[in-house]
């Protein structure tokens, strides 16, 4: 059987993962890399040349077709066809709950479907490095990638609350600074600082909230809240947090605990900007895949137990790496042979920026 990745949407997240699907195909074990493209534009034209000179292959939707074909792209399948023959569908767009109801669920071939961060029940949550241990192989067809800041909350409580394979967190608190839009998106920018509601009674906003459900895959139930304002800033997500623990720790303890995590990068740069430069001259497409950037200098501990900090969240780069991580294991699920298949990607996870 032929192991095919099929990816939807080729926006922010679809097309950098069509990248390292399609560059490092071989090494992971992938014999062909196709996807799909809704809307016929020649400003896309590049991007979509690129991807198939690259050995992606084209679908698009029939009514479509002789438009793209128009445009001069080479179209190798209908959207169904390519659907059916998928090992593994990456839907990397804002609908994959409602591509999930109306074509995934009603599909025998593929082996699993993953959607990302905005797609709430899509399948179980799941960050890597997190939950790894509780994808069910045969169970878990649908896996839903969670945001790049519920990574990066994710990651920070497991680095410094856990130990003994116990959590000690009493309660976490975080604030999650996001840029405005994407460098690739022209629309949504602000003005000015905008602050979120929260439209959560116990979460706060949905990063607490799909934290704590990425955690309750552990079968934990974490007390969490956060608070979200976008910056009127292209550059970095930043999370300012506070961890209460159960038991005593020192900031050099936290440190500790940050730099010997391979998922975390550590730094003493204090401007997004610098962060995001360091991506665009040393990772893939600009992106780090980190799970998140620790300010070193901003971490301190208050009356023993109070973990404070500041970090930076390496937006898509930590979505990227779950979403491969993922993928491959829906097509052979063995967490050693993923973690080999895997290897071409870790020169972009950074300990230190
Ligand atoms: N941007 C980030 O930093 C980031 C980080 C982590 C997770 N995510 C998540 O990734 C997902 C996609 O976000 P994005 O930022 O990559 O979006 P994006 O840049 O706006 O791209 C969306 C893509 O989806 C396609 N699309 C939209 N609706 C579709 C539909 N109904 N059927 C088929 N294709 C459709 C669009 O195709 P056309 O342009 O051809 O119409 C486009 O290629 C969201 O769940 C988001 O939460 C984003």
């Amino acid at each position: 059987m032929k192991k095919i990745v099929h990816v939807v949407g080729t926006g922010t997240i679809g097309e950098p993962l069509l990248g390292l699907f399609t560059d490092f195909r071989d090494r992971m074990g992938i014999d062909e890399v196709t996807f799909h493209k809704r809307t016929p534009l020649a400003s896309d034209r590049a991007k979509l040349n690129h991807l198939i000179q690259r050995g992606a292959k084209l679908a698009v939707d029939e009514d479509v077709r002789s438009e793209f074909e128009k445009l001069g792209h080479e179209v190798s399948f209908e959207s169904r066809e390519a659907l059916e023959r998928a090992t593994v569908v990456v839907d990397c767009t804002p609908a994959g709950n409602e591509n999930k109801e109306k074509y995934y669920e009603n599909l025998s071939g593929p082996k699993g479907f993953l959607a990302q961060g905005s797609e709430f029940g899509f399948g179980k949550p799941y960050a890597r490095g997190i939950n790894d241990e509780t994808l069910v192989p045969g169970e878990d067809r649908f896996v839903q990638i969670v945001s790049c800041n519920t990574h990066n909350i994710t990651t920070l409580i497991k680095t410094i609350a856990h130990d003994d394979g116990k959590y000690h967190l009493r309660k976490g608190t975080f604030v999650c600074m996001r840029r405005a839009n994407d460098i690739s998106q022209s629309d949504s920018y602000i003005p000015a600082p905008n602050v979120g509601k929260h439209d959560d009674p116990e979460f706060g906003t949905h990063h607490a909230r799909d934290a704590h459900h990425v955690f309750e895959t552990l079968n934990l139930d974490l007390d969490l809240f956060s608070s979200a304002v976008k910056l009127n800033t292209q550059y970095m997500h930043s999370i300012w947090f506070n961890l209460e623990l159960d038991r005593d720790i020192t900031a050099e303890e936290v440190k500790k605990r940050l730099r010997a995590n391979p998922l975390v990068a550590v730094t003493d740069k204090r401007y997004a900007n610098l962060i995001f430069s360091f991506g665009r001259d040393h990772g893939y497409y600009g992106r780090i895949l980190s799970q998140t950037v620790a300010v070193m200098p901003t971490v301190a501990v208050r009356r023993k137990r109070e973990v404070y900090g500041f970090c930076f969240t390496p937006q898509d780069g930590n979505s990227l790496l779950s979403s491969v991580s993922a993928a491959l294991w829906l097509i052979e699920p063995d967490w050693k042979s993923v973690e080999s298949r895997l290897n071409p990607l870790r020169r972009w996870l950074y300990r230190e920026i």
